[in-house]
């Protein structure tokens, strides 16, 4: 059976806007995600507290979130790599981090220059501190059905990434389809060896549509039991670190989805529709959300 209810975790204004060339100017991003907020999001990942030399779009992290309206029951979180990319994400009172993890080792160098198990000996103490700060930790596993540089991703080692996340302290955990490349099949094959060790209501589908396919992984990600997307409005974005990838999956086409098949998601499909037609005129270009596409050709 579906989901009743679907959390959608909106990760355009850190997961889109990461890969943008030109730098979106901060009183930008901040109309953005009130725009998003006004059309029902409540969690939206913000910020990236990560080297700005590495990734100068999310420079201006802290003053997003200082500058974006707060207590509106709204959720917003940032990545944060390390101890110094923690402290000043709770210095900017952000709800909730995120740490960041790869099933690919040429990912994990190329993305946070060093190894996956160098990775977790790192994020323990930034899980354990943040815990300590009241701020809940969500974890993401990158490269969960394919690897730039690697190719073919063991389920295998995808479920031990994520349960060691799990098991350290993460409440949720993300698996990203950096690359775009999942089909149905693949990735419910993938979940199941995931949700062996860690709850399948822990665990989080996060797809990008290079390829096309986030849709129809998403559909094989409900059946299996995942009730958590991220999702980009206009499906913009991609990764730094990954030559090729495009954005996330339109978060208006996974609300259409969602909506078409009874699941709420406490989302306002045509408000959405115009927080993202917003995003993409400042980036001046037409949207990657074949639903808002159709809308506007209507
Ligand atoms: P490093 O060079 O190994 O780190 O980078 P370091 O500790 O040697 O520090 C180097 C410099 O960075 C120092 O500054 C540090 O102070 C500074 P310098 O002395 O040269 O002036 N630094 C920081 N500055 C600000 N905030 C920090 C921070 N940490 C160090 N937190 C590091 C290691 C992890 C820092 C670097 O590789 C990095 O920032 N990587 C981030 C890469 C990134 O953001 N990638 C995109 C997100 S992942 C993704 O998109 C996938 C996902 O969407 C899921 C999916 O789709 O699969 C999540
Ligand atoms: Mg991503």
């Amino acid at each position: 059976a579906l989901p009743d209810r679907v959390k959608i975790v909106e990760v355009g204004p850190r997961d889109g806007l990461q890969n943008e060339p030109t730098f979106v100017p901060t009183a930008s991003k901040v109309e953005w995600i009130g725009r998003l907020v006004g059309a029902g999001v409540k969690w939206v990942e913000a910020a990236a507290f990560v080297s700005p030399k590495w990734v100068p779009q999310m420079a201006d992290g802290a003053q997003v979130l200082h500058e974006i309206a707060r207590g509106q029951g709204v959720v917003f979180s940032a990545l944060v790599p390390n101890v110094k990319g923690l402290d000043a994400a709770l210095a900017a009172q952000c709800d909730e981090v995120a740490v960041f993890a790869a099933a690919s080792e040429t990912f994990s160098q190329k993305n946070i220059n060093c190894s996956i198990a160098e990775s977790l000996e790192r994020f323990a103490p930034v899980v354990d501190r943040a815990i300590a700060a009241g701020v809940r930790v969500r974890g993401y596993v990158s490269c969960v059905l394919g690897c730039p540089f690697e190719g073919e991703i063991d389920a295998a080692q995808v479920a031990s990434v994520a349960t060691r996340l799990y098991q350290m302290g993460c409440y949720e955990i993300s698996l990203g389809d950096t690359i775009g490349t999942g089909t149905p099949l693949k990735a419910r094959r993938m979940i199941e060896a995931c949700a062996k060790d860690v709850p399948v209501s822990a665990l989080a589908g996060h797809f990008h549509d290079t390829w096309g396919m986030a849709i129809a992984n998403i559909y094989a990600a409900l059946q299996a039991g995942i009730a958590t997307f991220d999702s980009s409005a206009s499906g913009i974005g991609g990764c730094p670190y990954s030559p090729g990838a495009t954005g996330n999956v339109a978060t208006e086409d996974v609300v259409y989805l969602c909506h078409e098949l009874g699941i709420a998601t406490g989302i306002d499909l045509p408000a959405l529709i115009d927080a993202g037609r917003f995003i993409s005129d400042v980036l001046g270009r037409p949207t990657s959300s074949n639903v808002a596409r159709a809308t506007q050709a209507r």
